[in-house]
């Protein structure tokens, strides 16, 4: 994509030069633009060896290529980070007084902007007026985050941190190829109690099936997200979602009776859930003490498997046809190949399309905004291997299976499954240009 980042004149400036980094890493073109007021935090130079393009604030240079409106045409994404408060006015009004400006003016592309300012000037009136106007025309806001500012406050206006605003910048461009489908995520850790204070649980936090269920939303799917034990700041943008119906849940009883309700009519199944293999036989009504003087012993029994029990239902006929169970593994292997080998013979055992593995320990894996992972495909191969951020990871498990579903539509065009299904587009995360015609694919019969 051709992409266009603003910078503005606050201190946050320094952190964009990761967003330049992160966008240019992931094969994107990138121009800044900053304002002169910017190059007063971060110099020209910076700017240019990061971006690997020509910088420039004055609308006077290149005036034989229109540069003060071809780079707003051309874009196919405008980031302006970090967005002062006297950004966000003239981009309110409407001003072109500016490279920055003229270029905002001559778009018509997506526009993203990390406001950062003092908590004051955020709060002020004019500025939520402001943000209000851009926001009715359409412009995304990330942030400000709550959080130390310059000078030693604290409080909102802080900038959104880098990786976030370029994954929230790229879920705007990102293509609704999941458009139809409805699909089930499970989500978090189930705690099975043992007595009314105490519980035998895991530590799911939940982050990489949120991540899954927004990421499912944002690309057009209709999301039952099967909450366990998740806290609400994991859950904000899932909250926020049109897209996503939450349903909470404690134990693995309860997880596996709302997963079977959401399955029951879903194109897809994610069970990312941490789910509690055993539970203590007995629950006592009334918490344990020291008082009786002896120590006591919990006598655990198995869950039943949910995922295998949802893949069960499909071969009985008695889920939707077509349906795709995507399960996940954590894993504390001694090697990389007995990581892969365990995953293996754990997606034929429970009988699922795709299994997702991932190495856990003590500092890996869990309460962690990145993942490593690696994804088995029903022949046993890897089909896909990702290392970034929770939502990266997501990403790449809706791409395999909508690569997967690709498959095997391709291959069973005889059948007649009961229910209209959609077949995804070729997803391109670098393409560019409108989201192109989802192609709808009815089955016969
Ligand atoms: N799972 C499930 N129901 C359970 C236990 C696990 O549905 N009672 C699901 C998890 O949500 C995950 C997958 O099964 O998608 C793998 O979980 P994991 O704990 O790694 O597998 P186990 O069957 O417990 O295998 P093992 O104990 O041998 O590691």
């Amino acid at each position: 994509m051709n992409i266009v980042v603003g910078v503005t004149g606050g201190i946050a400036a320094y952190k964009t030069v990761t967003i330049v980094r992160l966008l240019t890493k992931a094969g994107h073109d990138v121009t800044v633009v900053p304002t002169d007021d910017a190059l007063r935090f971060v110099g020209l130079p910076t700017w240019e060896a990061i971006s690997r393009n020509a910088v420039t604030t004055s609308v006077h240079d290149d005036v034989a290529r229109v540069r003060h409106v071809a780079l707003g045409q051309n874009a196919d994404l405008i980031i302006v980070a970090p967005a002062t408060a006297n950004t966000i006015a003239a981009m309110a009004a409407g001003l072109a007084s500016d490279l920055l400006g003229t270029t905002l003016l001559a778009t018509e592309a997506p526009v993203v902007i990390a406001p950062a300012m003092h908590a004051e000037m955020w709060r002020h009136p004019a500025t939520q007026a402001n943000i209000a106007t851009l926001r009715s025309r359409g412009v995304h806001i990330v942030g400000p985050d709550d959080g130390e500012l310059a000078g030693g406050d604290s409080g909102p206006g802080r900038m959104s941190e880098p990786e976030h605003i370029v994954e929230q910048a790229l879920a705007v461009r990102a293509e609704p190829d999941l458009q139809g489908l409805r699909v089930a995520v499970s989500a978090g850790g189930t705690r099975e109690p043992i007595d009314p204070v105490r519980y035998l649980g895991n530590r799911s936090s939940g982050k990489q099936g949120t991540a899954l269920a927004v990421a499912a939303a944002e690309r057009g799917a209709d999301v039952v997200l099967v909450a366990a034990n998740i806290d609400a700041a994991t859950l904000h943008d899932a909250t926020a979602h049109p897209k996503i119906r939450i349903v909470t849940s404690g134990t693995a009883a309860e997880l596996g009776e709302a997963m079977g309700a959401a399955a029951a009519d879903a194109h897809v199944v994610i069970m990312a859930a941490a789910v509690a293999d055993y539970r203590p036989a007995e629950v006592s009504t009334r918490k344990i003490t020291k008082e009786g003087g002896e120590t006591p012993v919990i006598t655990l029994v198995q869950n039943p498997d949910i995922v295998a029990g949802l893949a069960e239902r499909r071969s009985e006929g008695t889920a939707p046809r077509g349906q795709t169970i995507v399960a996940f593994a954590a894993e504390t292997p001694q090697t990389p190949e007995e990581m892969i080998e365990r995953a293996r013979r754990k997606r034929e055992r429970k009988n699922v399309d795709l299994l997702v593995v991932n190495e856990v320990g003590w500092s890996k894996g869990f309460e962690t905004t990145d993942n490593a992972a690696h994804i088995i495909g029903d022949a046993g191969a890897v089909v896909g291997t990702v290392d970034g951020t929770k939502r990266e990871v997501a990403d790449a498990v809706w791409n395999a299976v909508v690569r997967y579903r690709r498959g095997q539509q391709a291959g069973s065009h005889d059948q007649h499954p009961d229910a209209a299904d959609t077949t995804a587009t070729t997803r391109q995360p670098g393409g560019s240009g409108a989201p192109r015609q989802l192609r709808r694919h009815r089955w016969r019969g």
